[in-house]
Order: structure tokens, then sequence, then C-alpha cells
């Protein structure tokens, strides 16, 4: 059985992610932890505890509120994307369940620290909530099982400026301690996203036509981000970056080429703030740190997609 705790800024796609997680035969959401992103703070929480409800798991998945601003940035939030509630202005109620009182770097340390060696730590927001847990008990690194994260931009364009992704845009001093630390870490870029996790206007009829309770949230939080994909990129659809990150989480057979790289980011305020540089031929001379996802399968990521919004066990 696979332990997960998720790092979310809680809008459009990581409630999917969440979703998917809960949905998993095979593995258990121990907590979840919610980082500074997307929208604003609270509204973040709420989203995240709205979800745990959609899934039918009230009071069963601890939400710990973490970090409200980056270590050292300035940073923006994506509201433009995901509509100012994060859920594509659907305004959903306060969920019943209230969030934890201990502090999300707390309850990533003292998690790992209880369970040596089995949790798979789930980063899809920015990274500070992570990055101070590893300055506050550096032990924890060689103590997660393994890594995931959703974020950086492998040889591509970047989607909140044209160098940098915004999980990686918004805290880059913390994604490089988090790189720099040694974590057994899994990137999945914003390239394979646009690729493998894109959903174009057949998917989602397929996923209107299912009329569930999770197929109807799914479009719900996803309305505002269709029309910001259709402005800005003049492609009707969606893409899953959280959920396409948790499916290669919960199954290793969607990533099909991985490749391991070393991987440093910008940390400057100049205009390449947050990129991730990724030494394809090893001319730094430096150890691999990350492994790149290069591949994945968007038949099995959508199969899972899929089942987790028609209510299926996953
Ligand atoms: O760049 C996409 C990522 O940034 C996603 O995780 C989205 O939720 C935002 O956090
Ligand atoms: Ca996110």
């Amino acid at each position: 059985m696979r332990r997960l705790l998720l790092d979310t800024d809680t809008a459009g796609d990581d409630t999917i992610a969440i979703l998917m997680a809960l949905r998993a035969r095979d593995a258990v959401l121990e907590g979840i932890t919610i980082n500074c992103g997307n929208v604003d703070f609270e509204q973040q929480v709420e989203n995240a505890l709205y979800t745990v409800q959609v899934a039918g798991r009230s009071g069963k998945v601890p939400v710990y509120p973490g970090s409200t601003h980056p270590l050292l940035k300035e940073w923006r939030t994506a509201k433009e994307v995901h509509g100012n509630d994060g859920m594509g202005g659907s305004y959903f109620p306060k969920a019943k369940q209230r969030p934890e009182t201990t502090h999300a770097v707390d309850a990533i340390v003292d998690t790992i620290n209880s369970n040596p060696g089995e949790i798979d730590l789930v980063e899809i927001a920015p990274m500070t909530n992570l990055a101070i847990a590893i300055r506050k008990d550096p032990g924890i690194v060689k103590k997660v099982r393994r890594f995931y994260f959703m974020g950086g931009s492998n040889q591509y364009l970047g989607n909140v400026t044209p160098a940098a992704e915004f999980n990686i845009w918004v805290d880059p001093d913390a994604a490089r301690i988090v790189f720099e630390s040694g974590l057994p870490a899994t990137m999945v870029g914003w390239e394979i996203c646009m690729r493998r996790g894109f959903l174009g206007a057949r998917e989602l009829d397929r996923i209107e036509a299912m009329g569930t309770g999770e197929s109807k949230f799914f479009l719900a939080v996803n309305r505002e981000v269709r029309r910001f994909t259709k402005r800005t990129y003049g492609l009707d659809g969606t893409e899953c970056t959280d959920s396409l990150t948790m499916s290669m989480v919960l199954n290793p057979r969607v990533a099909s080429d991985v490749r391991k790289k070393f991987v440093e980011v910008d940390s400057t305020d100049g205009p390449s703030r947050g990129a991730t540089v990724v030494d394809e031929r090893g001319v730094l001379g430096k150890k691999p740190n990350v492994d790149v996802v290069y591949e994945a399968s968007q038949k099995l990521f959508r199969e899972m997609l899929y089942r987790t919004l028609s209510g299926g066990p996953v």
C-alpha cells in the first residue's frame, strides 16, 4: 500500500489530483499540506477541504495550512487562470471539515519521521513548505521513499514567463533548496503536461457525458482554465498538470521514459527567474539530481482520469 503526502496550492487541476489519490485502490493519502500559489491562501485551504468532501472522505484526510508567502520573492497568483476562487468561479460552500492547527511544515517533518522509508511526497505547488521542512530537519531527505513534483520545464517555454513554469517561478529559492537536498526526485515538467496531459473538446465532451458528481466537479473547476487556454494558446481544452503527475505516482507505467539529469534552478530576479536548467548532455559534469520524465502514456493517464471521474476506483 502506497502512502502519500500531498503538497498543493489547491485550484483547478490540483483538486483532480486529490480526487485521483483518494480513489486509488492501493494508496492512502495521509494528509494534504497547503502552500502559497494559485489563489488566496485561505481559499486554497477551503478548496482542499471541499475537494475531500466531494470525494466522500470528509474528516478523514487532514488538511494542514502552511506557507502563505515564498521564502524571499514577491509573487502573484494565477487567478486569471483558475478564477478568483480557484474553482472556475463556482464559489462552493465551505466544507464541514476544518483545517488542522498543526503547521504544514511540522506535518511534513513528523509524518516522514514517524514512517521512515514509507512516505511518497507529491508536490503540485511551489516548494516553500518542503524547503522549510528540509531546513528544519535535513534528516527527512533520506527517509522519504520517493519525491514527485509537477514543476519546471525541460527545454521548453514556461507558462508564467517565457522561461519559467509557475510552481518553480513562485519560489525558486525553495526549489533550489529542494533540488540540492538529495531528495530522490521525479520531475513532471510543463512540457510533458502540455503534450500528454491536455484534454481537448472531444475528451471534455466524454467527461460531460459521464454525468457523475466528479465529472461535473471537474468541468466546474476547469471552466476558467478552458477559457484561459483558448485565449492564451488558441486551444479548446484544459491541461491536466497535477492529475497527470498523480497518475505517474500511482501507476509507474504512465511515465514511459525517465532520464537522470542534473537540473538546477535560476533563483535570480532576472527574466529567467524560476527557469529549470536541465543539463541534457551532462556538460556541467555534475551528478544528476533529478529523474526527468521525457515521455508518458496519454492513454494510461486518461484511463485513470476517466475512472476517477466516473466515481470508480483507480
Ligand atoms: O504550472 C502549473 C502548475 O502551477 C499547476 O500545479 C497549477 O496548479 C499551478 O500550481
Ligand atoms: Ca498546483
